[in-house]
C-alpha cells in the first residue's frame, strides 16, 4: 500500500459508532426520498436474523417495453458479511442488478429480500440510504464543485453536522489516497481519479453494505491494490462487500462467493474455486475466461478441485516442485 496503509486505518469502527445507520442517504437520490420508511420498518430490516443480504426471486426488469429484458426472472442470494463478485459479459445485467440493490430501480416482477425482509415501496426507498454504491461510471455520482465537498455530500445528507461531515470526508479521502485532490473540481480529474473519489464518497457514508461496480476499471496497479486493501478493510469491519467485475484473477484472489450472470439470468452461484475448478463450462457459456493462474494449470492438473487458482497458491506449488528437484 503506497498511499495509505489501509491495514492500520481502523477508524471505521469508530465511524460506525458515531453513525446512526437509520439516517443514511445516498447522494444519488433518484428515488423519492420523502417516501422514507418509519422506524418500525427499519428495525425489522436491521434485526433480521437472515444470513443473506439480498435474495432475488425471479426478478425481471426491462428498460423499455420494446426491448429485451435486462433481467430475466433472475434468482440468487448474496451472503451477509461476505465478499461477493458478480461476473458476466457486457450487457449481462450486472449494473442493472446493482441499481436494484440500492433501490434506484423497481423490478417489473418477482421479489427482492433485503436481510430477509421483502422490499416494499418504503423499504426500497430506504435502501438508497443503507447500501453505498460506487457506480460503474463515476460521472453518474460526482456532483459537487470540489472533491472535498463531493466526498462530504453523503455524510451531510445523513444528517451529520458540517464539521462532522468534513471530518468524515477527510478520513475517507485519506484512506482512499485522494487527499491531494481535495480542492480540485472533479471535472478536472482523470477517469481513474474520479472513480477513487466516488469510492471515498461511499466510504464516507459508512453504510453496512458497499457495492462497487467495476472497482478496478481505469485504476493503475497500485490504485487497484489499494482499493483491494480497502475492500478487505470493509470486510474486517463487518461490512458486506459486493463487486461487479470482469477481472477473474481478482475474483479468484478476493471473493468468497461468485454469481455468474448472462442475458439477465443467473448461470451459477458458488465459490470461486467451485466455479474455476469444477464448473469452468459456465465461464465458457458466459463468454468469460478462467483467471490467468487457473488458465496456466487447467488441463495439467489431475485433481481439479486442488488446482491453484491464486497467485500465492501457484507460487507455493512451483516452489515445492523446485525444492523436490534440488
Ligand atoms: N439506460 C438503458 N436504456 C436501455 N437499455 C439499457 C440501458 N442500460 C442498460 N441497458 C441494457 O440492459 C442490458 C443490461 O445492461 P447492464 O448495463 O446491466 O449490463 P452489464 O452486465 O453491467 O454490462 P457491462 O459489463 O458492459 O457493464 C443490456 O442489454 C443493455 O443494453
Ligand atoms: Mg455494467
Amino acid at each position: 500500500m503506497d498511499k495509505v496503509d489501509v491495514e492500520n486505518k481502523t477508524d471505521f469502527a469508530d465511524m460506525e459508532n458515531k453513525m446512526d445507520s437509520g439516517d443514511m442517504v445516498n447522494k444519488t437520490d433518484r428515488v423519492d426520498m420523502e417516501n422514507k420508511m418509519d422506524s418500525g420498518d427499519m428495525e425489522n430490516m436491521m434485526d433480521s436474523p437472515a444470513g443473506t443480504v439480498f435474495e432475488f426471486k425471479k426478478v425481471s426488469y426491462r428498460y423499455k417495453q420494446d426491448r429485451a429484458a435486462a433481467l430475466n426472472e433472475i434468482s440468487f442470494a448474496i451472503p451477509l458479511g461476505k465478499k461477493t463478485a458478480i461476473v458476466g459479459p457486457n450487457g449481462a445485467g450486472k449494473s442493472t442488478l446493482i441499481f436494484h440493490m440500492n433501490g434506484l430501480f423497481s423490478s417489473e416482477s418477482g421479489e427482492i429480500l433485503f436481510k430477509g425482509e421483502r422490499l416494499n415501496k418504503k423499504t426500497q426507498a430506504e435502501l438508497v440510504r443503507r447500501v453505498g454504491v460506487v457506480f460503474q461510471d463515476p460521472d453518474d455520482q460526482i456532483i459537487s464543485m470540489t472533491v472535498k465537498d463531493d466526498v462530504a455530500f453523503g455524510p451531510t445528507q445523513l444528517g451529520l453536522s458540517a464539521s462532522e461531515a468534513k471530518q468524515r470526508a477527510m478520513e475517507s479521502m485519506e484512506l482512499v489516497g485522494v487527499t491531494h485532490l481535495a480542492d480540485l473540481n472533479p471535472s478536472e480529474l482523470s477517469f481513474g481519479q474520479k472513480k477513487q473519489v466516488a469510492v471515498a464518497g461511499v466510504i464516507a457514508m459508512d453504510t453496512d453494505v458497499v457495492i462497487l461496480d467495476e472497482p478496478m476499471a481505469f485504476l493503475d496497479p497500485s490504485g487497484q491494490r489499494h482499493i483491494q486493501g480497502i475492500m478487505e478493510l470493509l470486510i474486517t469491519n463487518g461490512k458486506t462487500v459486493i463487486i461487479a467485475t470482469h477481472n477473474m484473477q481478482l475474483v479468484a484472489e478476493w471473493a468468497d462467493h461468485v454469481i455468474v450472470v448472462k442475458n439477465g439470468a443467473c448461470l451459477g452461484n458458488m465459490s470461486p474455486r467451485e466455479l474455476f475448478c469444477e464448473h469452468p463450462h459456465l465461464l465458457e457459456e458466459a463468454n468469460l475466461d478462467l483467471p490467468p493462474v487457473a488458465q496456466m494449470f487447467h488441463g495439467l492438473w489431475e485433481d481439479r478441485a486442488a488446482m491453484p487458482i491464486q497467485i500465492e497458491e501457484a507460487r507455493r506449488w512451483i516452489q515445492a516442485q523446485l525444492n523436490a528437484v534440488k
